[in-house]
């Protein structure tokens, strides 16, 4: 295969730093929100009274020729005499007119990297030096959850993911925070754990956004056992087709079967000394999804590709994991495989014997997910005996439709699991919807030939969570289905167009709730 120059992975993302005086010579960023008071009712064309958020005045030279909202995200950038460049930030007031919510600072933190990414564009065009660095002084009573949200937006912001021979445009160097002394070690706490959360989404973003014609399930593997590596508690284990027949994963199997790239179980396993609680974490690694013999329509399979974003945010979520020593312990198990139309692809009517024996009848080879998930479930679940297990998957077009492409479908065992994954998210600013495992349609997962039918008639995203919760042998479990928000089409907030890395940073806040 010729090789494709794929950018190294990780990417590298833009530094935050704190520091306690503004230094010189640097680009000031000043942060501006609406007046203080109830959310004002602007008209068109009435003038809001917008202010910098510390309380001080804001020079006449210093206001933008477009109208000031302070509304969050919005960038002007405003020269007060020659010299370096200064800018105004928005970040907004909340609903109740009290200061900006934690995701007011997430899209103020990525707008300002893209607009200084746009500047530094705009002047290497014209030739003429290009600061790579901005500054801005956060003031006292920012709460440490904002300055979190703030990091995660400026990391994240200005992601870019290029395959090309020439070189990538120079981008945002580093952030600088000024705070008082006595903020810095609670906020550098706080933007350290951000930036390794944002760091997590980029390598998940990474790992889906390369292409297919290089990201085959060995690549997927070897990429994996590479970034864990160096990583003290985390080992990788990486198991081929011999290994495969002899645990007989028929259902991984059949899945890769039509593709001239082998299948793969990726397992990654973080055994820190001393921790009480196991969690099970498995991802669905389809590097790319043809749909097999029940074929997708030409439209839109490309961006099948990304079909491995579930296995790829738990991968990712290993390495954050690992990388900040969470005391508690944590397996992977990351089914890789192509779903690939040939001679030897499965086929509809075919039965197969999953890892542990329960059978499958096929009705349809686009349903392939649950089908690698089955296997590596039942055999995690068997292996490693764990207390809690999470599936992540881009698993059913149902979904996508249920909730729409910037919210994952959650469906929990108990009550308790979906509210403490839902509030990991919440804290990491993902959001996850609960779902209902509805019983009235467990029976549809009966077949006449097999332990149990693949593609039950009823609601999409549900009858697959039926269909995966056989596998789970009654352990607490929580299945994610990502189908919607693990693409994106647009830039919104801290999300880029293609792979949005969805999930890692749940999954790392998910397991720090173990700790
Ligand atoms: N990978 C797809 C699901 C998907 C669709 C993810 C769109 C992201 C965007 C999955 O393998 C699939 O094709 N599912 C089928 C299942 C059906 C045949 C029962 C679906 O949802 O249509
Ligand atoms: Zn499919
Ligand atoms: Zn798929």
């Amino acid at each position: 295969m010729p090789s494709i120059p794929v950018p190294s992975i990780p990417s590298t993302l833009p530094g935050v730093e704190l520091i306690t005086s503004p230094r010189r010579g640097i680009a000031q960023v000043v942060l501006v929100a609406p007046g203080a008071g109830p959310a004002p009712q602007a008209t068109p064309g009435e003038r809001v009274a917008v202010r910098p958020i510390d309380g001080s005045p804001l020079p006449d030279e210093w206001l933008p020729a477009a109208p000031l909202t302070g509304r969050p995200g919005e960038v002007h950038q405003v020269r007060a005499g020659r010299g370096v460049p200064r800018w105004l930030l928005g970040v907004g007031r909340a609903l109740d007119g009290g200061p900006a919510e934690p995701k007011q600072w997430r899209i103020a933190g990525a707008a300002l990297v893209r607009a200084v990414d746009s500047d530094i564009a705009a002047r290497t065009e014209a030739g003429v030096r290009a600061p790579k660095s901005v500054q801005l002084g956060l003031p006292h009573e920012v709460t440490t959850e904002c300055v979190a949200a703030f990091v995660l937006g400026v990391r994240l912001g200005g992601y870019r993911f290029t395959v090309s021979e020439t070189s990538v445009p120079a981008s945002t160097r580093s952030v600088l925070l000024v705070c008082q002394e006595d903020r810095v070690d609670a906020w550098r706490d706080a933007a350290d754990k951000a930036g390794e959360l944002a760091a997590a989404t980029a390598l998940a973003r990474d790992l889906a956004n390369t292409p297919s014609n290089v990201k085959n399930p060995d690549w997927l593997a070897r990429t994996a056992e590479r970034i864990c590596s160096g990583i003290p508690g985390l080992t990788s284990v990486i198991r081929g087709g011999d290994w495969l027949r002899a645990q007989r994963f028929g259902g991984v199997l059949a899945v890769g079967g039509g593709s001239q790239s082998p299948p793969r179980l990726i397992e990654l396993s973080y055994r820190p000394r001393g921790a009480t609680q196991h969690l099970l974490l498995v991802g669905k690694g389809i590097t790319f999804d043809t749909g097999g013999i029940s074929i997708k329509p030409a439209a839109g399979m490309h961006l099948m590709r990304t079909d491995m974003s579930g296995g790829a945010a738990v991968i990712a979520a290993m390495r954050a994991i690992g990388g900040r020593k969470l005391p508690v312990r944590v397996t992977a198990l990351v089914p890789a495989a192509e779903n690939h139309v040939s001679g030897s692809a499965y086929r509809p009517g075919d039965v197969l014997r999953h890892y542990g024996g329960r059978t499958s009848e096929i009705g349809n080879t686009d349903a392939e997910g649950r089908i690698v998930l089955a296997d590596a479930l039942a055999y995690g679940v068997e292996r490693f005996s764990p207390d809690v297990v999470v599936d992540v998957a881009t698993l059913t077009g149902a979904m996508k439709i249920a909730l729409g492409l910037r919210t994952g479908g959650l469906f929990a065992s108990s009550e308790e699991l979906a509210q403490r994954l839902c509030s990991a998210g919440a804290r990491v600013g993902e959001a996850w919807w609960p779902m209902p495992l509805l019983d009235a349609h467990a029976d549809a997962l009966r077949s006449d030939i097999a332990d149990v039918k693949q593609t039950p008639n009823g609601p999409g995203g549900i009858t697959a969570a039926l269909f995966l919760r056989e596998f789970t042998d009654g352990l607490p479990w929580v299945h994610l289905d990502i189908a919607g928000p693990a693409r994106a089409e647009k830039t919104y907030d801290e999300v880029t167009p293609g792979g949005t890395g969805f999930a890692a940073r749940t999954l790392v806040e998910f397991a720090a709730s173990y700790a």
